[in-house]
């Protein structure tokens, strides 16, 4: 306040005595600036778009960052399936069969053999549902639960069959059925994401910050459909512990993962399992070895810290994207690897990599789903490990 900025002339009282010319000018140049500084301010003002502070302060531990890192994970990559796999979201691995089941932007559920050899990596359509698949999980009698973004929550069985189990609950039907998992008793946990925004507008829950997320249960036995709980931020990715004790998910747009006890003296109550990621995670996959793998979109980038922070900054990329386009500062996508505690062990991202929604471990190689490239990339991490950082 002792040394305030040196201020344009034009602009104070105290310059009266500049001459009426200099003053034009300085009109004159201010004026390109002035019109679309109006025009904005103007529209802010009439966009309805309401975004709300989001609760930040809920974060508890400081940023994660694990010990070791491929920060470089596309130099090695090769790409699966490349030009028969848009939008590959969720990787759900068959150990039986050798095959990854994948659903794709064109509503099929394809199914990718797993070879060493990229060239035997066939991909075969398995089923088509007509939405748009996104989480997946095998179910006990061969079929596989779809958590469909458009249709809701189906069960696709071997002979092409495609039954909806569950699109509503508590009088509010899903906009955005995203993550899914099946436990050991058969009953399915999985997310709707949204009940406001449907996918193609995802952007915009994430813009407005207001929780219109829910983890929800179905029971095939009884065909019950359970809130277990609601008011999430862009409810995403679900993984059922392997002890059954809890189910994990995410909520995107808090950048953490929580989890939820199933069974045992917990039962009901939610804890957080990860927060303040360093990225903005999808779905989180069991890899049967002790260890998860979280997703990450992309990271939180300077311009998206700020935007979380502020919803005026939110107000002004959502009026931005309905008239212009935002602009994409989507980088450094990849995968966390974590264990069972949620400790952070081991990250896996490229600066070129952005819209990564699934991550899974078989044999040597880390299979990235996306739904964003045509194809799973998929990395030898024997070959190229992620290495502590000096
Ligand atoms: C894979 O297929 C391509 C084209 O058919 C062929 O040129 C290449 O030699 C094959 N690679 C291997 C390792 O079999
Ligand atoms: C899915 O459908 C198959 C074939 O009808 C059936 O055997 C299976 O029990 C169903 N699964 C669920 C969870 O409803
Ligand atoms: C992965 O890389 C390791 C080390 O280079 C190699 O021994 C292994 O055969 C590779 N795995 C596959 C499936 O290609």
């Amino acid at each position: 306040m002792s040394n305030p900025n040196p201020v344009p002339s034009t602009m104070t009282n105290t310059s009266k005595a500049t001459t009426h010319q200099k003053r034009s000018w300085g009109l004159f140049f201010l004026f390109p600036v002035l019109v679309p500084v109006i025009a904005a301010i103007l529209v802010y003002q009439l966009d309805s778009f309401d975004p709300a502070v989001m609760p930040l302060h809920e974060l508890t531990q400081t940023p994660v960052i694990p010990l070791m890192s491929n920060d470089h994970m596309l130099q090695g990559a090769e790409y699966v399936g490349v030009g028969n796999l848009q939008g590959p979201e969720d990787l759900a691995y068959d150990s039986k069969l050798g095959v990854i089941y994948t659903g794709c932007e064109d509503g099929w559920i394809k199914r990718v053999k797993v070879s060493d050899s990229l060239n035997d990596s066939v991909v075969e359509n398995w089923i088509n549902t007509g939405g748009r698949p996104l989480g997946l999980a095998l179910g006990h009698h061969n079929e596989v639960i779809v958590a469909d973004a458009v249709k809701g929550l189906l069960n696709a069985s071997g002979d092409g069959v495609v039954e909806l189990l569950t699109d509503e609950a508590g009088g509010q039907k899903f906009k955005i059925t995203d993550g899914v998992d099946v436990a050991d008793d058969g009953m399915i946990y999985f997310t709707d994401a949204s009940y406001k925004y449907s996918l193609k507008d995802y952007i915009w829950d994430i813009l407005e910050g207001k929780a219109h997320g829910r983890f929800l249960s179905f029971d095939p036995a009884t065909k019950e459909t359970k809130v277990l709980l609601r008011d999430l931020y862009f409810a995403n990715g679900v993984v059922v512990s392997p002890h059954q004790h809890h189910a994990i998910f995410c909520e995107t747009s808090m950048r953490r993962c929580k989890k939820y006890y199933i069974h045992g003296k917990k039962k009901g109550q939610v804890e957080i399992f990860i927060d303040n990621l360093p990225g903005l995670p999808d779905n989180i996959l069991y890899d049967g070895q002790g260890y998860y793998w979280i997703a990450l979109a992309t990271e939180v980038t300077p311009s998206w810290e700020l935007a979380f922070k502020y919803p005026f900054i939110r107000k002004i990329v959502a009026i931005m994207e309905k008239y212009t386009g935002r602009p994409h500062t989507e980088r450094n996508g990849g995968v966390l690897l974590v264990d069972l505690e949620g400790k952070p062990i081991a990250h896996y991202y490229d600066f070129q990599l952005s819209l990564v929604s699934s991550g899974n471990k078989i044999g040597d190689h880390l299979y990235c789903g996306s739904i964003y490239y045509p194809y799973i990339i998929r990395l030898n991490i024997t070959q190229h490990p992620a290495i502590t950082q000096p």
